[in-house]
């Protein structure tokens, strides 16, 4: 296919055109970067919209493969911030206009947690005046819960598939780790009204081009709202470490990472598109990059500093060693090198949710 001009108004792609497209390179591969941006310059704007992200715990019941914090890791020390640390790194966030915040941490299924989360969502909104966007992202939960926070003010939510491909799914999960309950909790959240977003790892062992273009039509029959997509990147105390020798060049992850980037900005013109810290941890500025190729959301680390070493999903994770206040002055900074505004102060909503809800 020849990479042009026509692509502004193509959404329906083939299999095919998109493994075409993930295959560009050279003159090929900058034009797929200029479509993608200025096809989001023309849907949604040039802002960039901060999540202030809040890694509150890194306990996690769950065993994946390929995650750092894998409940059978006991080289992690776990840590549970308290719900005072929560609630001054909230403060942090709307004291600091990023407009919204992620909680994000380790899965735990249990009714205390249900419990903890629905009232730390009160007091957020109570402390912002209600100004606060509320996105979570703590794994895969039953419907009456995620019902619970959904009233309790979370008005987004974050659940990667991590691949769409079953088989590949299986092969990076033990048993009991279930894809077809993943795609349950998808649907329950647009269901209750969510704005709903989810991703996948770029670059796994065993993962190919067509598995890539595969994930993209994915979330585009899935009418998802919001996408956030990485480059995997290898931890050495994890199983799929063995798994190294298949493993895609650094560079080529990244560069992958950020055509899948433009194409979906290209196939979902008005969703929200984060730009990976894990793109970061291979260039210092790989959220830019990502936000010069179609991604319009970043979001910035406000753990508590002492905390961060201890949410490591993957090794060299960036900012590991910053406190709050220091992100933002970087970013303010760089977010001017990639041409970009930022939306301080504004929830910076998915219009593609709007759009799907109107139907
Ligand atoms: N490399 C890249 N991303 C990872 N995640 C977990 N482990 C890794 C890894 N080794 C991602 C998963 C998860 C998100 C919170 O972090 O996609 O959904
Ligand atoms: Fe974290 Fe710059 S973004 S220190």
């Amino acid at each position: 296919m020849k990479i042009s001009s026509k692509l502004l108004n193509k959404t329906d792609f083939t299999k095919a055109e998109i493994v075409e497209l993930l295959n560009a390179d050279g003159d090929s591969c900058s034009k797929l970067f200029a479509v993608a941006d200025e096809i989001k310059r023309e849907y949604i704007g040039s802002k960039v919209y901060f999540r202030g992200l809040i890694e509150f715990s890194n306990i996690c019941s769950k065993d994946c493969f390929y995650c750092g914090i894998r409940k059978s890791n006991t080289n992690v020390h776990r840590y549970n911030l308290s719900d005072n640390e929560i609630l001054d790194a909230a403060r942090f966030a709307y004291e600091n206009n990023y407009g919204s915040l992620v909680l994000q941490s380790g899965e735990i299924g249990n009714d205390q947690f249900a419990g903890r989360i629905e009232n730390l969502l009160k007091k957020i909104k109570a402390l912002s005046d209600d100004k606060l966007g509320i996105t979570l992202s703590v794994g895969e939960q039953p419907r009456d819960v995620y019902k619970r926070w959904f009233d309790a003010g979370a008005h987004r939510y974050l659940l990667r598939i991590e691949t769409s491909i079953r088989q590949l799914y299986r092969r990076l999960h033990p048993d009991g780790h279930s894809f077809e309950n993943r795609l349950k909790c998808l649907k329950t959240l647009q269901d209750i009204g969510y704005q709903t977003g989810t991703g996948v790892m770029i670059g796994l062992p065993h993962q190919t081009v067509e598995d890539l273009a595969d994930d993209l039509l994915f979330m585009q029959s899935f009418n998802i709202d919001m996408a956030g997509m990485g480059p995997y990147l290898e931890h050495e105390e994890t199983p799929l470490y063995a798994h190294n020798d298949v493993l895609w060049p650094i560079e080529k992850r990244f560069s992958m990472a950020l055509k899948m980037i433009a194409v979906l900005r290209i196939m979902m013109k008005d969703i929200n598109i984060a730009s990976a810290t894990a793109l970061q941890a291979i260039d210092p500025l790989g959220r830019e990059k990502g936000v010069k190729v179609g991604a319009n959301v970043i979001m910035p680390n406000i753990t508590p500093g002492m905390y961060r070493n201890d949410y490591s999903l993957y090794q060299n994770k960036p900012c590991t060693d910053e406190e709050p206040a220091q992100c933002r002055g970087c970013l303010d900074a760089r977010l001017a090198l990639a041409d970009s505004d930022i939306g301080y102060g504004e929830w910076g909503d998915s219009k593609h949710y709007f759009r799907r809800m109107k139907k």
